[in-house]
């Protein structure tokens, strides 16, 4: 074929900047950026996944549901025994009431549950608030949707990257149809507060969206920082569709067995939608990850670990040269390069300072390391581009002795 047929796929490419003005689409900066790591043997601090696998007990269970014939389609909802784990999560963990039957859905990780939530509830006409920058599924399912897409600013601030509250009061019309949230927060590590959850919630009720919240890093969290789900807030519980997986929680991120929750309603159209994209997914990691959910202790020993690895890259990084925002949750910091580039004396093919992307392109050779420019995070142009144009992001879910490798090389930029 000479040239690309047209569809959908372009919307998506162009929602997550991928399409190049003469049509052609670009690998996604993490393939660049992992291809780039694979070919000069740097470590990789790009993509955010774990290199150690998750707890031994939970993985001899799903062998052992392969072993016992656990290997055909289960049902659509997800089997029993995982929704009334999700449900008794929920109450245990953040005293919310859900009706397994009615109220759970299984889906193919968390991306699944986005997709089927936003498609099935938003279209042409709607409009879908994300903050921003925003995990890049999360633009690119609103443009499946069809629907227009409405980014509002995580700006940073002496205290972290913080909601700017007037500007989701002013972003909000009564075309909004769904807020789209995600805390604690990729890519930059923000646990959002209850007071910034809070004027969610009213902007949600005033204008009668619903809230979806992606809350896949919600064990992940350090320093004492809480989590609060949208939906344990007054009035929120009849309008929240809450969606977390398995593969963060518990260092599984290839089985990629999620869940979304919320009133029957809701769950009911979103459930309409997945059974026509997976149908189901996963039968034997299923009953494993039923199993995993009874365990609080493992995300417990994995937040303390993490946030361990976070002082070590994040000194390490500003020993660089980084100006360094230090996150309150998930795996990942979001490190400010501009002090470094201009130190480096780093610029872009036009001679001006380098951005986060071209300095992304040059730490492999300066310093054997890859890292993600927080651009890729944001809408081409946007105020929040603008404002993290120098800025990158490195993943800290890596093994202590990996990191440290890491922290030598980078301080190395110190004395280049
Ligand atoms: C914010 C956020 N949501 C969803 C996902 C995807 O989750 P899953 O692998 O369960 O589909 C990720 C993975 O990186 C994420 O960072």
């Amino acid at each position: 074929m000479t040239s690309l047929p047209r569809g959908a796929w372009q919307d998506v490419a162009r929602a997550t900047g991928l399409l190049s003005p003469g049509g052609e689409v670009a690998a996604t900066v993490f393939a660049e950026m992992s291809a780039l790591a694979a070919r000069t043997g740097a470590i990789n601090l790009g993509q955010g996944f774990p290199d150690v696998d998750g707890p031994d007990d939970v993985k001899a269970a799903a062998v052992a549901a392969i072993q016992a014939g656990v290997n055909q389609y289960p049902p659509g909802p997800g089997i029993p025994e995982l929704r009334a784990a999700v449900a008794d999560h929920q109450r245990r963990r953040y005293g919310l009431d859900v009706d397994p039957d009615t109220e759970v859905l299984v889906t193919t990780g968390a991306t699944e549950a986005l997709a089927a939530s936003v498609l099935a509830l938003a279209g042409p006409g709607d409009e879908v608030i994300t903050l921003e920058p925003f995990y890049d599924a999360h633009a690119a399912v609103v443009a499946l949707a069809g629907a227009t897409h409405v980014p509002v600013a995580l700006a940073p601030t002496p205290e972290g990257f913080r909601l700017d509250v007037e500007a989701l009061r002013a972003a909000a019309s009564d075309r909004t149809r769904i807020i789209l949230v995600n805390t604690p927060h990729n890519p930059t590590g923000t646990v959002l507060t209850r007071a910034e959850l809070e004027v969610v919630a009213q902007v949600a009720r005033e204008r009668d969206a619903i809230v979806v919240t992606d809350e896949v890093y919600e064990h992940l969290t350090f320093d004492g920082a809480v989590h609060v789900p949208v939906a344990t807030l007054p009035g929120m519980a009849e309008r929240t569709l809450t969606i977390s997986s398995s593969g963060k929680t518990f260092s599984l991120t290839g089985w990629k067995i999620g869940w979304v929750h919320g009133p029957a309603e809701l769950v009911t159209a979103a459930r309409t939608v997945k059974q026509f994209l997976t149908f189901v997914s996963g039968a034997p990691f299923q009953p494993a990850i039923a199993q995993a959910l009874a365990d609080d202790e493992t995300p417990r020993a994995l937040a303390r670990s993490l946030a361990a690895r976070r002082d070590l890259l994040c000194s390490g990084l500003r020993e660089a040269g980084f100006d360094v925002i230090v996150p309150r949750g998930t795996y990942f910091v979001v490190a400010d390069g501009a002090r470094l580039v201009e130190r480096l004396g780093l610029t872009d093919v036009e001679g001006s300072p380098a951005g986060g992307v071209e300095l992304c392109r040059r730490l492999p050779e300066l310093a054997g390391v890859v890292a993600i420019p927080m651009t890729a995070f944001c809408r081409a142009g946007s105020a929040t581009h603008e404002r993290l144009r120098t800025a990158v992001r490195f993943t800290f879910v890596k093994q202590e002795h990996v990191l440290r490798e890491a922290v030598d090389r980078l301080v190395a930029l110190r004395h280049p």
